[in-house]
């Protein structure tokens, strides 16, 4: 079974019953251990579907619209196209990635604060009118250049941090949205909604009620101009917890009984990225280099852990910020490894950093973990990779794609035939090419320990 991310033909491994990914795993480090010992993802693409039945549970009626460049592998966009989300795009080459998938236009949105004008051209010929705009200067490109658009005001969101008052980098005032409605008007463009975006760190259930009244002022703001704004999109940042989406639920459904009743009309839209995403992938890696230093004050500075007569070790392995972990560079990371090979429960544990294979002091994956003693050639497990890991990536040392297998249970593939979630492009590419399907007890998978 090969499922290469960036090959359309991918396939999909269906798993027999008593055979799960973590099998899939151990059977992949075994047969890349003779190969190459090269990283590898797997994804779990059932996982989706469920994360979808939870979204809607929870949150129906919004509409979830995926990020993109979450995790543009096909697998994951023809699967979300099935369930029936919408879709995010912030560049042309995601929106050209969808349309070779079928997408309709009518799903997908051009969300990208600051849109190159060939790109917006693009999306003029494709079909795809929905974008965002927060300033005037945006306002006059997409005029130029997309006479169709139909435009989301993004309006910034506050986060109430103590005493902090931190703002979003994008977005814009309350004020500017009456002068960019009285440009638009100008330039007889049309405004159907609003975009707000609440970043993941803010824990205040204060910022919603801010974020929906201010989109509330700006619809009625609209009227006076004669907009008929019809969408609101209260963006992304749903990490994928359950009890996070809970609490999200919590906080915006009496805000939108309030301010945004189903007798308004209005469409109410999200944009979980992570949500759907990263608990499906898991990314394998192999240590290809190790180092002990002696402790050393300085050096060991977070490892709160580490003992003064006992050395540190620095680990090294085939993928890092530069690949997989790119994440790492503008996000803190929490990620500790699981160690695959099996160790004694008394082994003595030590003090450890994991770092990538660029020699970069950027490329510092883990600061401080405790793990045993590993040797070069070992593997450790990384889950909740599915975000942000499986996109375009650089060059840099040489850097090659991780492989991606994916699988389904056979039980998630039952219910999605069940629930009716499946589609022509789905079948063709997932279940009926038969040297994709590995069904049988006696495949490989099902020799994995
Ligand atoms: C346009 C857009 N919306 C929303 C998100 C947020 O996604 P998440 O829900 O993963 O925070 C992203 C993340 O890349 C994005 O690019």
């Amino acid at each position: 079974m090969k499922g290469l991310p960036e090959d359309a033909n991918y396939s999909i491994g269906l798993l027999d019953e008593g055979i799960t990914p973590a099998d899939v795993i151990d059977n992949y480090i075994f047969e890349q251990t003779h190969t190459g010992k090269k990283a590898f993802f797997v994804g779990d693409l059932g996982k989706l579907m469920k994360k979808h039945i939870e979204w809607q549970n929870m949150m129906a009626p919004i509409k979830p619209f995926y990020p993109v460049r979450c995790n543009s592998t096909p697998a994951v966009l023809e699967i979300l196209a099935a369930l029936g989300t919408g879709f995010v795009c912030s560049s042309k080459t995601e929106m050209a990635m969808l349309q070779d998938l079928a997408i309709a236009p009518e799903n997908i949105m051009y969300i990208n604060p600051c849109k190159q004008a060939s790109h917006i051209k693009y999306a003029a010929k494709a079909g795809i009118n929905i974008m965002t705009c927060d300033n005037d200067i945006e306002l006059q490109k997409i005029a130029r250049n997309h006479p169709n658009a139909r435009l989301l005001l993004h309006i910034a969101t506050e986060e109430i941090n103590g005493v902090e008052e931190m703002s979003m980098k994008f977005g814009t005032t309350l004020k500017n949205c009456r002068h960019l409605m009285e440009l638009a008007k100008e330039l007889e463009v049309q405004i159907v909604g609003v975009k707000f975006h609440v970043s993941n760190s803010c824990k205040e259930p204060q910022v919603y009620l801010h974020a929906v009244s201010d989109a509330r002022c700006v619809f009625d703001m609209a009227e006076e101009f004669g907009f008929k704004m019809n969408i609101l999109d209260i963006g992304g940042s749903f990490t994928g917890s359950e009890l996070q989406l809970k609490e999200v639920n919590r906080v915006i459904s009496p805000l939108l009984v309030d301010y945004f009743p189903e007798e308004s009309g209005v469409n109410v839209i999200a944009e979980p990225g992570c949500y759907y995403v990263s608990s499906a992938f898991t990314l394998a890696v192999n240590i290809i280099a190790k180092k002990a230093v002696e402790y050393d004050k300085h050096l060991s500075s977070g490892m709160e852990q580490a003992r003064s007569d006992e050395p540190i070790f620095m680990y090294y392995m085939n993928d890092g910020v530069y690949g997989s972990f790119a994440n790492k560079l503008s996000e803190k990371l929490n990620a500790i490894p699981e160690v695959h090979k099996k160790y004694k429960e008394d082994e003595p544990l030590f003090a450890s950093s994991l770092w990538g294979p660029s020699c970069d002091e950027l490329d510092e994956i883990v600061e401080s973990c405790l793990l045993p003693e590993l040797s070069v050639g070992d593997w450790l497990i990384f889950d909740n990779m599915g975000s942000g890991t499986l996109g375009e990536r650089s060059t840099f040392n040489d850097y090659q794609r991780p492989l991606t297998y994916y699988v389904m249970s056979f039980s998630d593939w039952y219910e999605m035939q069940d629930a009716g979630i499946t589609s022509d492009t789905l079948m063709k590419n997932f279940f009926f090419v038969p040297s994709c399907i590995q069904l049988s007890p006696e495949d490989r998978f099902s020799t994995a320990a």
